[in-house]
């Protein structure tokens, strides 16, 4: 099938005239104009949910800046909220989530509030509508969080340095654990289904603390995880292409990509391109200037996004950051990161 749009082309191996650019947390507080729209909400989780004001952050980064993609304003913590937990977000804080007892609250979990998916897919039918008629050429991203990132965010409660809570938790009450994690599949399989029928033309499965776990429990909820929600997508939805994206895996990037049947491996700024390309055989990669030089060091833009450029060395690949943009980003940095990508 020919497809005019650059990142899809590039995903099913082309190599396209122009590189595929989008970043992970594109739209957010280093935008003045997102800053303005996140004021008109007390509640981070209320703003995620009314379908005009994500569609309209959704699409702001494409109005600034020449990029290929959009990803649908929402987060990852959306389905939590959808099975019952109570999430909030905090100033300077960040996410809290709250229940008083771990095993009864797993065991009480399972009805799923479907308002939530309507109302994500919601905001993916206004973006898919405005990009048909505006941006025929920009391709409309949809995503969740793998399980283990977010059953660890419901055990630790916020973000953690080290995940030591939800380890011990998962390592002293495997059977429990398990439970939470294929509750939280089999709801997220459910989630994107809905997302892709809302116009989601490509899915990212975020894995963000993939990278605390050893390699037998890795194996256990990382990728059985990441491996039967890109499974059942494929059941109902063939041909939707899935990012994956076990961040911090280090050398288990490698057994991730034999067993997980994604088209794209995104990769975080700690792993080495040209590793990738010989350790993760036939995958589309995706990376990974780092989120910090970006923000911090005009001059290291340049040097990283070349040396990228020169890994990569004209096979096709998503150019994109390692981790997401921070809110002290500079949006000059940004243009000059384009810039140098598009005259390459
Ligand atoms: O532009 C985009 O990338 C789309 C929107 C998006 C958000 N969150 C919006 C958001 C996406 C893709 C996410 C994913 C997400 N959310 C992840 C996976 C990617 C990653 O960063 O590892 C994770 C772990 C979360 C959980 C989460 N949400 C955290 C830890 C925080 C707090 C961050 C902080 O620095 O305080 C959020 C809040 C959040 N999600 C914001 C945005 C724009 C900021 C909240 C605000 O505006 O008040």
């Amino acid at each position: 099938m020919l497809n005019k749009k650059n990142l899809l082309q590039t995903i099913q191996g082309k190599k396209t005239k122009r590189i595929p650019i989008w970043f992970m947390r594109q739209a957010g507080r280093y935008l003045p104009e997102y800053l303005k729209v996140r004021k008109e909400f007390n509640n981070f989780i209320e703003f995620c949910l009314t379908p005009t004001a994500a569609a309209e952050v959704t699409l702001q980064p494409l109005r600034r800046f020449d990029l290929d993609a959009v990803i649908m304003f929402a987060d990852i913590l959306l389905l939590p909220h959808a099975l019952g937990i109570d999430v909030s977000f905090k100033e300077n804080v960040g996410p809290v989530l709250k229940f008083s007892n771990e095993l009864q609250a797993i065991s009480s979990l399972g009805k799923i509030d479907y308002q939530v998916f309507e109302n994500v897919q919601q905001t993916l039918k206004i973006v898919k509508n405005e990009l048909d008629k505006n941006n025929a050429d920009t391709t409309l991203i949809g995503f969740c969080g793998a399980p283990w990132t977010v059953a660890a965010y419901i055990i630790e409660g916020k973000t953690s340095k080290d995940y030591f809570k939800v380890r011990q938790f998962a390592i002293q009450n495997e059977k429990i654990f398990c439970e939470l994690i294929d509750k939280i599949t089999n709801a997220t399989i459910e989630y994107l289904n809905y997302q892709i029928e809302g116009g989601a033309e490509v899915i990212k499965i975020f894995d963000s603390w993939a990278g605390v776990l050893p390699s037998d429990q890795f194996d256990k909820w990382v990728i059985e995880p990441n491996k039967k929600i890109v499974e059942n997508l494929r059941k109902t939805h063939p041909n939707i292409p899935i990012i994956t994206f076990p961040r911090k895996s280090g050398l288990f990037y490698k057994n991730f990509a034999k067993q997980v049947n994604s088209h794209v491996i995104a990769l975080d700024q700690y792993t080495d391109i040209v590793w990738a390309k010989e350790n993760l055989p036939g995958k589309i990669l995706q990376g990974n200037l780092d989120n910090l030089t970006l923000a911090y060091d005009l001059k290291g833009i340049t040097e990283g996004a070349k040396k990228i450029l020169m890994d990569f060395n004209n096979t096709p690949f998503i150019f994109n950051l390692g981790h997401g943009i921070i809110p002290d980003t500079p949006i000059e940095n940004i243009e000059r990161l384009i810039k140098v990508i598009r005259s390459a």
